[in-house]
């Protein structure tokens, strides 16, 4: 059960992608909204999945040398082949992770659930350790829901 505060992220997103026009206007005000949404939240973009690699999509954060991924690598290539949300409590313990700025310290991915396709993800890097809540889980797959089913109509 997601907090009003949360609650109100989701439907935010909802009603600021409604009226965008193509895939990448919704992406980016979707990514302003979810970056602003925390303090933790210190790089948060998304991946976009085109054939076999994951390709960055609109972010707000430092720029990352990751623009391309494959499918098998990466914390970002591990939720797209699962097809689950991956939170990592403190990436230098995690032998898949691919470095985007020496400062991160956690991380979460979020596919974006297209029936049983990932078309994407949404990816959140925290300078902090243990920053993602089960909460923030919560709230970003109810955001992917929403912008999952607003890319079916643009
Ligand atoms: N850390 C990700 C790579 C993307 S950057 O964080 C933006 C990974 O391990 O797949």
């Amino acid at each position: 059960m997601i907090d009003a505060h949360r609650r109100q992220l989701v439907d935010r997103i909802a009603a600021a992608i409604a009226s965008k026009p193509t895939r990448d206007d919704v992406l980016r005000a979707a990514v302003e909204l979810i970056a602003e949404f925390s303090d933790r939240f210190d790089w948060t973009g998304f991946y976009m999945l085109e054939g076999e690699i994951l390709v960055v999509g609109p972010y707000v954060g430092p720029p990352t040398p990751h623009t391309r991924i494959e499918l098998n690598r990466g914390i970002c290539g591990a939720a797209a082949t699962q097809q689950k949300t991956i939170i990592v409590d403190d990436v230098h313990t995690d032998p898949r992770f691919l470095a985007c700025s020496i400062t991160t310290r956690s991380e979460i991915v979020v596919p974006l659930m297209d029936g049983d396709r990932c078309i994407g993800e949404i990816d959140i890097d925290s300078n902090r350790p243990a920053a993602f809540t089960s909460e923030d889980r919560e709230m970003l797959e109810a955001v992917a829901k929403v912008i999952v089913s607003r890319l079916h109509q643009v």
